[in-house]
């Protein structure tokens, strides 16, 4: 049975335009005015609703083994959370720790997703050592249709690989043709810097960033920057959160390093006084980097808005109270990580478009087609033509209503975001042609999002 979604206004990442929308086996065939079909086809009426491609969250975390725990997460219930939101395709990162193997790691995380999700989702590969091994198992990954990976500069002996890891790792993606997406923080600072506030009994979340001040990340992203552009890799900054590394991509990006730029929703809406608070509301605050002095957030909104920062993700990454209480003692053993993958659409809309003077079609782009074309799924995902998978949003942009823990759909018993207001959200949410959520619910059917395999799109140039 096919589906016709009518007069709403279809916005994309280039045009906006009055017109329907005509559905069959999982994609779109048509489009124009005064479409009709067959009897037997489901219509949806988006008169005076607004039609988004479904969004895509470039950077999530599920499954987690992090900071003595896990991640307070599962895949059925982040994908819902994420559909309610808006989000119809995550990229989830994948993160074994160095003393793991790469490919067994690689198994592990398709397997927790595999019939679980409710959204489609891909994954970036984390290289968290490189050994003998490693070159012939990231090929197999990459043949398997993951073609990015990731790494971090940062979480020294966990996550982190030195520098010659890293120049490894980028001469391998430049074979291959995948772009590598990075954590960007000089791992050596942050640990010296870390010890010596403990050491003067400075030991509450509202040390954390000073711990990983700006000039570590603008380090971090410096020397990531140098090693792309050495090793004729693509590369992808994850998170950035501040003035001073911006400057440092900015400036890669002006000598033609191929070098894109993520900010995440946390660093857009809350600053350092939120890790500030007294004892766990401070904690519920504490990712990495860290939440930034205030007067970094002008500078990422008009980076954004003219495109120098390149996409806006999440860096979902759930522990509840009891996990943040683990760092009581000391900010050092805090797990980082702020949830967000149900309100990143309608946080940006509201702050950024309707409040903030965010172009519409960069709105779009930053959170879905810019995505799709930098992690090798366009034109299926981040667009609304005909042959794309239909992935759409029907948008209520009357909706009023604010962020709370009390109505979220995660597992999680916070939200970071308490009490920011919303101006608009989903009122239908379709993967593939199946209405997956409507009006703040999942109405779907679980398990049904797909593995999407990529093919490598960062050849030489
Ligand atoms: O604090 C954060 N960002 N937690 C998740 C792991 C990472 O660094 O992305
Ligand atoms: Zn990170
Ligand atoms: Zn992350």
């Amino acid at each position: 049975m096919g589906l016709l979604i009518k007069g709403g206004e279809i916005v994309t990442a280039e045009s906006r335009f009055s017109g329907d929308i005509f559905i069959e086996d999982e994609t779109i065939s048509a489009i124009g005015p005064g479409l009709t079909a067959p009897p037997g086809t489901e219509v949806i009426d988006a008169a005076g609703k607004l039609i988004f491609p479904g969004f895509i969250d470039p950077h999530v975390h599920i499954h987690l083994p992090f900071m003595a725990t896990f991640a307070k997460e599962n895949h059925t219930a982040a994908s819902q959370a994420a559909l309610i939101g808006g989000t119809t395709t995550f990229i989830e990162m994948v993160c074994p720790s160095r003393k793991d193997d790469t490919l067994e790691g690689y198994h592990v995380w398709k397997n927790k997703a595999e019939g679980h999700s409710a959204s489609d989702y891909a994954f970036h590969m984390a290289v968290t050592h490189y050994d003998a091994k490693t070159e012939a198992q990231l090929t197999e990954i990459v043949r398997d249709g993951t073609t990015s990976f990731k790494i971090f500069l940062s979480y020294k002996n966990f996550f982190g690989v030195d520098d010659e890891e890293m120049f490894h790792t980028l001469k391998l993606a430049a074979k291959l043709g995948v772009i590598t997406t990075a954590h960007c923080e000089n791992a050596e600072l942050v640990g010296q810097l870390q010890q010596t506030l403990l050491a003067a009994g400075k030991t509450g979340p509202e040390w954390h960033e000073p711990s990983r001040p700006e000039a570590v990340e603008a380090e971090g992203t410096t020397r990531f920057a140098t090693f792309v552009e050495q090793t004729g890799a693509a590369g992808y900054v994850v998170h950035l959160s501040c003035a001073p590394a911006l400057r440092a991509a900015v400036e890669a990006k002006l000598r033609g390093v191929r070098l894109h730029v993520e900010s995440v929703l946390p660093h857009f809406l809350l600053d350092k006084s939120y890790a500030e608070r007294a004892c766990v509301e401070g904690m519920k605050h504490i990712m990495s980097p860290p939440l930034r002095d205030r007067r970094n957030q002008p500078v990422l909104w008009s980076a954004l808005k003219t495109g120098l920062i390149d996409t806006v993700g999440t860096d979902h990454c759930p522990f509840d109270t009891q996990q943040k209480l683990l760092g009581a003692k000391a900010f050092t053993e805090i797990p980082n990580g702020i949830p967000g993958i149900e309100d990143r659409v309608n946080l940006m809309y509201t702050h950024g478009v309707k409040r903030g003077g965010l172009d519409i079609h960069r709105f779009v782009d930053a959170l879905s087609t810019r995505a799709a074309k930098l992690f090798g799924l366009y034109p299926r995902k981040g667009t609304i033509r005909v042959g794309s998978d239909a992935d759409l949003v029907i948008y209520d942009t009357s909706y009023r209503g604010a962020i709370s823990a009390a109505t979220q759909h995660g597992i999680n018993d916070y939200n970071g975001f308490e009490g920011f207001e919303i101006e608009g959200r989903p009122a239908v949410v379709t993967v593939r042609g199946k209405v997956q959520a409507r009006d703040g619910a999942f109405v779907g059917e679980p398990g049904r999002g797909q593995f999407l395999r990529r093919t490598p799109n960062h050849g030489p140039q």
